[in-house]
C-alpha cells in the first residue's frame, strides 16, 4: 500500500483550463467570478449573501468588523480550536474570552458560553470543530454569532448547513479543507439584510461605492482565479461530502466505541477531520507513521495556553478542565473523499490490529 496521506487536494483539466481562461481574460480581480463565487457559495449553505476572501482568518477579521467590534469589547471564543478562531479578535483590539467544550462533542459548552457573557460581550465565535456542529442553543442567547465554519463545509443541522445558522459565518478553503482553492481562500456570509449591503466592502477596505471609506477594514479580497477553481470545486462538493461521511461511518462501525467521535442529534457532521480519541497518542503515531498513514493531533496545546496568551488572566492551567484533558488525546485519521475503498480497508485493519492496546 503506498502512503496515506492526511489531506489531498483535487485538480482536474476544468480547473486548467478555467486557471488558463480567468488569466487570459485580464481580469484578475474584483470581476465576474468573485461576484459569482460569493453568491453560489452562500446560496449553496442556505445564506442570504456572501464574498468571497483572501483567507478564513481574514473572514473572521472582517465579520468582527462588520459586527463594528474593537478595543473594550469582548468575544466569546472556545481554546479548543485553531488560533486564529482567537487571534482574529486581537486583531481588531477586543478581548477574546475562552470557554471550555463539551466532553461529548469537542464543540464550545453551551453553558460555559452563557456563564461568560457580561455587558462587554459583543459577540460570539462558534467554532463547528473538525465538521461537528456547535450546540444550536447557541444561536439564541441574545449575543451575535460569527460561525466558523472553516471544517465544517456541508455540515448540518435540522435539515440547515452552517452558514444559515449565526448571524454571519465564515469559511477556510486552506487546501486541506473541504472545497479548496488553489491556495489560500475564505469566505464571509451574512443572514441578515443589515449585513448584506457591507459585505463585499468588509472584504475591499471597507469602500463606499462613492469611493468613501466609511468604515475600518482591508483588502481581503480572493483572486478571480481562485474564485473559478472554487465554482469548479463546488460543482462536486455534495459528493464529496457524502464520501467523507461514508468512510466515517466505516471507521465508527470498526473502531472501539470509546474512541470514536460522536455526532451529535439532527445533525450531519462535515467530516473535515475525523478525530479518535486516543490515550497513547504518541505510540499510536508511530504505530501509524509505520504503517505509512499519516496522522495528526489537533491540538497539542490548547489556545488560551499558548505562549502568545501568556498575559491573559485565562492563561493558566486548570482554568479550562476538559479541553486541557482532551486535547492531547484527539489524533486525526486520513478521510479524504479521494481515499479508495482499499484504502480504507487497510486503515481499518491497521488501527485495529492494535486497538486493543492503545484505544481508550
Ligand atoms: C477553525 C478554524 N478557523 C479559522 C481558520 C483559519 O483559516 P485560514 O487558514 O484559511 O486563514 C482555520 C484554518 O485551518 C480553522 O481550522
Amino acid at each position: 500500500m503506498e502512503h496515506i496521506p492526511l489531506a489531498k487536494t483535487y485538480l482536474d483539466d476544468e480547473i486548467r483550463d478555467l486557471t488558463l481562461e480567468v488569466l487570459d481574460s485580464g481580469q484578475w480581480v474584483k470581476g465576474p467570478q468573485s461576484k459569482a463565487f460569493g453568491s453560489e457559495w452562500a446560496e449553496w449553505c442556505g445564506a442570504l449573501a456572501g464574498a468571497p476572501t483572501s483567507n478564513g482568518s481574514t473572514a473572521l477579521i472582517a465579520a468582527l468588523r462588520l459586527l463594528r467590534i474593537g478595543p473594550g469589547d469582548e468575544v466569546i471564543v472556545p481554546s479548543l480550536t485553531f488560533i486564529s478562531s482567537s487571534t482574529c479578535i486581537d486583531q481588531v483590539g477586543a478581548t477574546p474570552i475562552f470557554v471550555d467544550v463539551e466532553p461529548e462533542y469537542y464543540t464550545m459548552c453551551p453553558q460555559s458560553v452563557e456563564e461568560a457573557i457580561t455587558p462587554s460581550t459583543k459577540a460570539i465565535i462558534a467554532v463547528h470543530l473538525f465538521g461537528q456542529v456547535v450546540d444550536p442553543k447557541i444561536m439564541n442567547l441574545g449575543v451575535p454569532v460569527i460561525e466558523d465554519a472553516a471544517q465544517a463545509h456541508g455540515a448540518e443541522y435540522n435539515g440547515d448547513k452552517v452558514g444559515s445558522l449565526g448571524n454571519l459565518a465564515t469559511f477556510s478553503f486552506f487546501p486541506s479543507k473541504n472545497l479548496t482553492v488553489g491556495g489560500d481562500g475564505g469566505a464571509l456570509l451574512a443572514n441578515s439584510k443589515a449585513h448584506t449591503g457591507i459585505l463585499t466592502a468588509s472584504t475591499d477596505h471597507g469602500r463606499h461605492q462613492k469611493g468613501e471609506y466609511n468604515f475600518l477594514s482591508s483588502n481581503f479580497r480572493l483572486s478571480e482565479v481562485q474564485c473559478a477553481i472554487g465554482r469548479a470545486q463546488l460543482k462536486h462538493l455534495e459528493k464529496w461530502c457524502q464520501r467523507r461521511r461514508e468512510i466515517a461511518e466505516k471507521y465508527s462501525k470498526s473502531f472501539h466505541p470509546n474512541s470514536i467521535p460522536k455526532v451529535r442529534e439532527r445533525s450531519k457532521h462535515g467530516w473535515n477531520q475525523y478525530v479518535l480519541k486516543i490515550t497513547k497518542p504518541k505510540l499510536f503515531r508511530e504505530y501509524m507513521d509505520n504503517c505509512g498513514i499519516d496522522t495528526a493531533i489537533h491540538y497539542s496545546t490548547p489556545t488560551h495556553l499558548q505562549p502568545i496568551y501568556s498575559q491573559h488572566h485565562q492563561s493558566k492551567l486548570g482554568t479550562l478542565p476538559f479541553t486541557e484533558e482532551i486535547c492531547k488525546n484527539l489524533v486525526a485519521i486520513p478521510v479524504f473523499p479521494q481515499l479508495t475503498d482499499d484504502e480504507v480497508e487497510y486503515i481499518i485493519s491497521s488501527i485495529q490490529a492494535w486497538q486493543s492496546d492503545i484505544l481508550a
